[in-house]
């Protein structure tokens, strides 16, 4: 079966198509980040006046893609959707505008076709991206969403049976790493350029126990709960930025070991509630999705810690997708499509910015 996805919630312009939830056939993204840089954030009435630009060529270009593989003489859209079985669409949540310019394009894809489509949900989708390729995580399952909106746990028993386990009470993981290299000048997206400037961070020798001058907390970290909360974080920052500019010392050799604590602060709570959760449930997988799960500490701290063997129990399975399909594209959209195959009348879809998980 193969599905042709749009993906359109944030910054991203995406239309991928998969056949069979796994294998990637084409994938197309526009993105606006540059674009959003010079503003150092996503306006989103720009974002999606970009994104109407882009959304026409974005779909054509995975299709003509296609036709590579189809090797489909006839590259006239009619001709060129013939090769698709399934639409699908992020219907939410993400950027009301944004959203709209995706759904809109897929409900008239769907109209004028008669093909069945497929709303989907964008978080549920980020641990998707870990069954392209052709891996299948075993369940039960411990998923760890981690985007720039987002920082959700689920204990996945099948494709089916999927349970919210907790999220974070304020700002999302991705929003730390965003807000922090904002207070640091870094950039955006943050996460990104706090982990390139984390990496010039000089560590000790060997052997001698890891540490920086600065300390930032590492929020709820010693508590069972399956929530974070990362806003404190931030707060802290802003009060190390800030006594670091009074004392004129904001310089690159402090920016780039803030850098590291912040990335150590943010992946330290994220492997702990993790582990937490996977032992919690007797996880035979630990799936990791979301724009973060890029982030090389993180995969880092996961897999050493998983490498050790554990008395009597058998370690989960880690799976990381690669880092261009961790951050938004359209590939993961339709394999979740795939083994979701719940159509709905196009007339019915409609773009939900505040889509939740909670179920
Ligand atoms: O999933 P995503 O592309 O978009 C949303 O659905 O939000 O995630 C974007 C987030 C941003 O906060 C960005 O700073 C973060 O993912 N991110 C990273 C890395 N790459 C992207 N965070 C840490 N390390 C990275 N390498
Ligand atoms: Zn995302």
């Amino acid at each position: 079966m193969r599905i042709l996805a749009i993906e359109t919630s944030c910054d991203e312009t995406a239309a991928a198509v998969v056949e069979d939830g796994e294998k990637i056939l084409s994938s197309v993204i526009a993105s606006s980040q540059d674009f959003h840089k010079t503003t150092g954030g996503i306006i989103p009435e720009s974002a999606a006046r970009e994104q109407i630009k882009y959304i026409i060529p974005v779909v054509t270009s995975a299709l003509t893609k296609l036709t590579e593989y189809t090797r489909l003489k006839n590259r006239t859209l009619s001709g060129m959707l013939k090769q698709i079985d399934v639409l699908a669409v992020t219907y939410g949540p993400g950027l009301i505008g944004s959203l709209l310019v995706g759904v809109e394009t897929a409900k008239t894809l769907a109209y004028i076709t008669g093909k069945e489509i497929i709303p989907v949900n964008h978080i549920f989708a980020h641990i998707y991206a870990n069954w392209l390729g052709g891996k299948k995580p075993e369940f039960p399952a411990i998923a760890l969403v981690v985007s720039g909106g987002h920082t959700e746990l689920f204990y996945m028993e099948s494709h089916k049976k999927i349970k919210w386990l907790g999220g974070t009470r304020d700002d999302a993981a991705g929003e730390a790493f965003d807000k922090s290299a904002r207070l640091l000048g870094l950039g955006y997206p943050g996460g990104p350029a706090i982990a390139k400037a984390a990496e010039k961070f000089k560590k000790p020798p060997i052997n001698h126990q890891l540490q920086t001058n600065i300390k930032l907390p590492r929020p709820m970290i010693g508590s069972d709960s399956l929530e974070f909360s990362f806003s404190g974080l931030k707060t802290a920052v802003l009060r190390e930025v800030n006594r670091l500019k009074a004392a004129n010392q904001l310089n690159k050799e402090n920016t780039t070991q803030l850098s590291y604590e912040i990335q150590e602060s943010i992946t330290d709570v994220l492997v702990k509630k993790t582990l937490f959760a996977a032992r919690k449930y007797k996880a035979k997988s630990i799936i990791i999705g979301g724009g973060v799960a890029a982030n090389k500490r993180l995969k880092e701290k996961l897999s050493s810690t998983l490498s050790h063997p554990q008395p009597a129990t058998r370690n989960p399975q880690l799976y990381i997708p690669p880092p261009p399909l961790c951050t938004d594209n359209a590939s993961y959209i339709a394999s979740f499509a795939y083994f979701h195959h719940h159509p709905v009348p196009w007339e019915k879809i409609q773009a939900v910015p505040d889509l939740n998980v909670e179920v």
